[in-house]
């Protein structure tokens, strides 16, 4: 059965599914690369066919340096999807970025390390001819499904902030506010865990790809001078969870503005 999926929709932390989802029906997650974190879920979303993809896997058995990415993005493409929507927890280090912000970030820098980050290497890459690609990510997301998120924004009447530099992080430990100082030293806005190498990989890809960063905290040393975030002041996974819902609860009218913009 040929079917045109109009976007696959990555959920991070505290996105497992998407409830609104009908008529679903689970794709396989196998591919040359390994398990996808989960099955794919498509299904009918406001009228539309949308896939959806649990990054670290439905019960959150899986931590940000074990999420096999190659594996996740390969799945979605080999479904003959062409556009991913990312959903990504983070924590706020500029102002702009306090808890419960919606961001749409135009930027990345990536300090993870040891990650598979490439389909540049191993055997499926080797049956597929080897050959060496350096995708450019001088712009690391797509900048019409980025402009189609934030105008799903304001026409669903949901505050959603513009750019921003995404710092990921290796996890899955949270930060020190010294690491944070660097990254804020280094412009980043936003951090979190699971930003790369998905970005990079989706490039590798040729999927049109873009991220809505959900803030759930501050960073460490972030936010203001007497909150959580400050020198003595931890970060609970109550309150990054507390915030993830409330973040989460505006997605489907977001994504319902989305999908009369990208497939009317
Ligand atoms: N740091 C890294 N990743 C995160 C954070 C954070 O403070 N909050 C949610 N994801």
């Amino acid at each position: 059965m040929s079917e045109t999926i109009a976007l696959a929709v990555i959920g991070g932390t505290g996105l497992y599914r998407l409830a609104a989802l009908t008529d679903a029906r689970a794709l396989s997650a196998s591919t040359p690369w390994g398990e996808a974190s989960a099955p794919i879920h498509v299904g009918d979303f406001a009228g539309h066919r949308i896939a959806f993809l649990a990054r670290h896997g439905e019960g959150h058995s899986l931590p940000p340096h074990l999420v096999n990415y190659r594996a996740n993005l390969w799945a979605l493409k080999q479904a003959g999807i062409g556009r991913v929507l990312a959903v990504n927890a983070v924590g706020g280090i500029g102002e702009r970025f306090g808890p419960r912000v919606l961001a749409v970030p135009d930027q990345i820098i990536d300090y993870t390390w040891g990650r598979l980050g490439t389909y540049c290497e191993g055997d499926a890459w080797q049956a597929q001819g080897g050959e060496v690609v350096h995708v450019d990510m001088t712009e690391p997301y797509t900048a019409s499904l980025r402009a189609a998120i934030l105008a799903a924004g304001r026409e669903s009447g949901i505050a959603v902030v513009d750019g921003g530099c995404y710092g990921a992080t290796q996890g899955p430990r949270l930060e020190t506010r010294a690491e944070i100082a660097r990254l804020r030293r280094d412009g980043c806005d936003l951090v979190g865990m699971t930003g790369m190498p998905e970005a990079a990989l989706a490039r590798e890809l040729g999927l049109e790809y873009a991220s809505l960063a959900l803030v759930a905290n501050w960073a460490a040393g972030c936010g203001p001078a007497t909150g959580a975030g400050q020198a003595g002041a931890e970060i609970t996974m109550d309150e990054v969870l507390a915030n993830l819902d409330h973040t989460t609860a505006q997605l489907p009218a977001l994504l319902r503005a989305l999908l009369g913009k990208i497939a009317p």
